[in-house]
């Protein structure tokens, strides 16, 4: 009910913005990195739902899961040329376009779900968004917030910094991720996320690291047994929308896209808090073995920020930055 009176309310912000014509209608191309019951899936949905609602029938959206339209860095590229909509992906993915982006990815910064939107949701989110469109070419629209990225491995329990060692495991092409498994003593394999299953099964690398939603979506463990609840990252993937076309766009179109992409925010939120424990269940009923780390991880989380926070400050805008992220989610400063 909540749902709908804000819906109602966005329908009437909207509505104010009405010119005479009705808009052309549109069908948004959406590429989603990943397949079907992911979190990526659920933002897309709950975005197509209220796009068609608040355009009164007149807008929808096409999902093309699981990669159909390239890997995610080549998305925002063709985003980037108007030559794609939307896309779907992690933000890990467009680091290397947006370099402040970093900050999110930058290990142990965000440590909770509370954490994530509060920084997604507030100033610091709408100076990234700023920023991705003026380096990127994309604006983000909404938030997916998909859990920790929990490290998975076919060969053996990792519950330390030890056991790591001799293992290859794939990272995005994401210079912070490849520099946080530097500082744990392995030099990891960048690889596209598109081609990672394939990686995993021939045995190209022995393991990888993607929130619980994400390796049950993907079926990872079809080729992945063990599973470290490590949790440097929070997993944090936006929509985004090609800056060109959304300038085509008129007043209240972009009025009702923005819109609709809030409701799908929060849709996001809602699916994890409802669906993690479910689907971690469901890993371990499919044979995979979960453990923690030792000492509440401290061997990692002490060699990944002495490491890698130093080496990103000017690529995230300076020590500032990461202190002004770190006070929104109540920390102290570095
Ligand atoms: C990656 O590992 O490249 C991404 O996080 C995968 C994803 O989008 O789920």
């Amino acid at each position: 009910f909540i749902k709908k009176l804000s819906t109602i309310a966005a329908a009437a912000s909207v509505a104010a913005l009405t010119v005479s014509a009705p808009a052309l209608a549109k069908n948004f191309k959406i590429a989603v990195g990943d397949s079907g019951g992911s979190s990526q899936e659920a933002t897309g949905l709950a975005f197509i739902e209220n796009l068609e609602e608040l355009s009164g029938g007149n807008h929808t959206a096409t999902l093309f899961l699981n990669g159909q339209l390239g890997s995610e860095q080549d998305t925002v590229n063709d985003a980037a040329i108007g030559s794609l909509d939307m896309s779907l992906l992690a933000i890990n993915n467009v680091t290397p376009f947006s370099p402040s982006v970093g900050v999110f990815t930058l290990p142990y910064v965000i440590l909770s779900l509370e954490d994530a939107e509060t920084l997604t949701q507030g100033p610091i989110g709408q100076q990234l968004t700023e920023n991705t469109i003026n380096d990127a070419g994309v604006r983000i629209i909404a938030w997916t917030y998909t859990g920790f990225r929990v490290l998975t491995n076919s060969k053996k329990p990792v519950k330390s910094v030890a056991d790591l060692q001799g293992l290859v495991i794939r990272v995005p092409k994401n210079e912070i991720m490849i520099d946080t498994y530097k500082s744990w003593g392995i030099s990891p394999t960048p690889m596209a996320w598109s081609e990672t299953f394939a990686g995993l099964q021939t045995k190209v690398v022995d393991g990888q690291d993607n929130p619980y939603t994400t390796i049950n979506a993907m079926k990872f463990y079809e080729v992945q047994k063990y599973v470290t609840n490590i949790r440097y990252i929070f997993s944090i993937e936006p929509l985004v929308v090609s800056e060109a076309v959304f300038q085509e766009l008129s007043a209240e179109d972009q009025a009702i896209v923005l819109e609709a992409g809030k409701a799908a925010t929060q849709a996001s939120a809602q699916f994890l808090r409802d669906k993690e424990a479910e689907i971690k269940q469901i890993l371990i009923d499919k044979g995979m073995q979960i453990d923690d780390p030792e000492n509440n991880e401290q061997e990692f989380i002490d060699l990944a920020t002495a490491a890698v926070w130093p080496k990103f400050y000017e690529s995230i805008g300076g020590v500032e930055k990461l202190n002004e992220v770190l006070a929104a989610i109540g920390r102290d400063p570095v």
